[in-house]
């Protein structure tokens, strides 16, 4: 007892003097955001962790307004949730904020992955892995995508499968495709196997000891660059582009810029190649089975989606032809239905950004070396800019969502280079999807899981059965 309340004492000391630490330390007549520091270190990370991020928020936002600090594993933060705000740290002002993540998972993807720089080596990237993912590159993928559906869904009948895990090779192979094009190499096969490792410890505690997943992973890590480096030397040595499409043969492609110094290293190839495939693939995945649940939730939803989508498969038998790019932009209630999904799970919850030097705000005091978080799920559940937040609605993109207040993307220089991709494998999948086949959820267990992006819980366990044509 005695011990007890002498941490407790303790604790109030500590506590006090970091209270009192912030406040010595600001410059005069500067005021930070409101909101509570929490308990030292920890923070509010139990709290955040231990419920709903939505109703974390939410329950702040009330009690403090948009902007709000708070203290999260270690990190003083401040989280935002006003769209001009987000605006302001994303695009007007980005040059305040650098993109910052945990260390061990820079480690795991590789330094310089186009994800943790700014200024001109990041522009440089970015203008090449946007030149991938354009709608003329992305054409030439439609093919490949339509065969893995084709391969894929016929595999599911009548047996429960798991949505979120069927959706993870799913997407994992289309990652691959955008990746290395129709290379066929073998070390492609070895690369496939080498990142199943990785991501197992991506999420895992960063514990780098023999035999923890986190280990194992930065163990494949290693073995990843050294199969990349492989197929990147073989690649140089043939000194003409192989025309096997995708952003690897983008990146060798600076080769032939007259200007030495944009030419790109083996190894900032390899982090930026690990890095898209992992930008690429859960994230889709998780949306798809959004998709499907929702759809499977909202069954006139479902059938305006099948009506559109069987109108398309009969221009296309009368063709005698397969899907194109171009059908897949003639399906407006299905791209409703994509772009309502991401507000309503609103995967990417928030991002994060770290001011650089001390920053005003708004009113505001933003130290340097805090975290500022734009809140995207609050943003996209805002009652006053998507009237009935909870209610899975399509029909409200029939007009533009007010400007700033829809990023599923994000926005500014940093935003995703792969939303038409995602939305492409998404449209393709409904498409033979609604038009052939009918799907129960099978879970007792209603909820989300979030692992990190969040997920029906159990992964959405489903039964695939065939229409019946008459
Ligand atoms: C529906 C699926 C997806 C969602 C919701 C999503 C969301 C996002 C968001 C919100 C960001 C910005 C993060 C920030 O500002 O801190 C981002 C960045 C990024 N995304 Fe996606 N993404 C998806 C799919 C993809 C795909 C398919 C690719 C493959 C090309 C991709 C590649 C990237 C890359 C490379 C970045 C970093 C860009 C940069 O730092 O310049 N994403 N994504
Ligand atoms: C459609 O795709 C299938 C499967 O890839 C292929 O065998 C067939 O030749 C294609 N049809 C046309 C008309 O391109």
């Amino acid at each position: 007892m005695i011990s007890f309340l002498l941490i407790f004492v303790l604790i109030i000391i500590y506590f006090f003097f970091k209270w009192s630490f912030f406040y010595s330390s600001l410059p005069k007549g500067k005021l930070l955001p409101p909101g509570s520091m929490g308990w030292p270190y920890f923070g509010e990370t139990l709290q955040l962790y231990s419920q709903n991020p939505n109703s974390f928020f939410s329950t702040r936002q009330q009690r403090y307004g948009d902007i709000f600090k708070t203290h999260i594993l270690g990190c003083p933060c401040v989280m935002i949730s006003r769209p001009e705000a987000a605006k302001m740290v994303l695009v007007t002002h980005d040059h305040l904020f650098k993109p910052t993540y945990p260390p061990s998972k820079e480690n795991m993807i590789g330094h310089n992955a186009l994800f943790f720089h700014q200024g001109p080596y990041h522009s440089h990237l970015r203008k090449m892995v946007q030149s991938s993912f354009l709608p003329c590159a992305l054409k030439e993928s439609v093919p490949r995508i339509e065969n893995l559906v084709i391969d894929m869904l016929p595999k599911f009948v009548d047996k429960t499968i798991n949505t979120l895990c069927e959706m993870k090779k799913y997407a994992f192979d289309v990652a691959i495709i955008s990746a290395f094009g129709i290379n066929t190499e073998v070390e492609i096969e070895q690369i496939k196997q080498l990142y199943r490792i990785l991501e197992k410890g991506y999420n895992s505690m960063p514990l780098n000891v023999p035999g923890t997943p986190f280990y194992k992973a930065m163990k494949a890590r290693k073995l990843l660059n050294e199969k990349l480096s492989k197929l990147i030397g073989k690649e140089r040595k043939s000194k003409k582009a192989a025309g096997t499409g995708g952003l690897l043969e983008v990146l060798l492609g600076s080769d032939q810029a007259e200007r030495s110094d944009s030419k790109l290293t083996d190894s900032q190839i390899a982090d930026n190649i690990i890095g898209v495939i992992f930008a690429a693939h859960d994230t889709t995945a998780s949306v798809m089975t959004w998709v499907l649940m929702y759809l499977h939730d909202n069954i006139d939803v479902l059938e305006a989606v099948a009506r559109e989508q069987e109108g398309i498969r009969c221009r296309i038998s009368e063709e005698n032809r397969n899907l194109t790019w171009d059908d897949t932009r003639l399906m407006p209630l299905t791209s409703r239905v994509f772009q309502e999904t991401l507000r309503s799970a609103s995967i990417l919850s928030f991002t994060f950004r770290e001011a650089v030097e001390d920053v005003e705000f708004e009113g505001h005091f933003i130290p340097k070396g805090w975290k500022v978080l734009p809140l995207f799920r609050s943003i996209h559940h805002s009652a006053a800019l998507f009237p009935h937040p909870s209610k899975f609605d399509p029909s409200r993109f029939e007009v533009a969502p007010r400007p700033n207040s829809y990023m599923p993307f994000g926005k500014g220089v940093h935003s995703c280079p792969g939303s038409e991709l995602a939305k492409l494998e998404t449209l393709i999948l409904l498409h033979h999807l609604t038009t052939t086949y009918r799907w129960k959820v099978i879970s007792s267990h209603s909820g989300t899981h979030y692992g990190p992006f969040p997920v029906p819980k159990g992964g959405l366990p489903i039964v695939l059965s065939p229409i019946c044509r008459t």
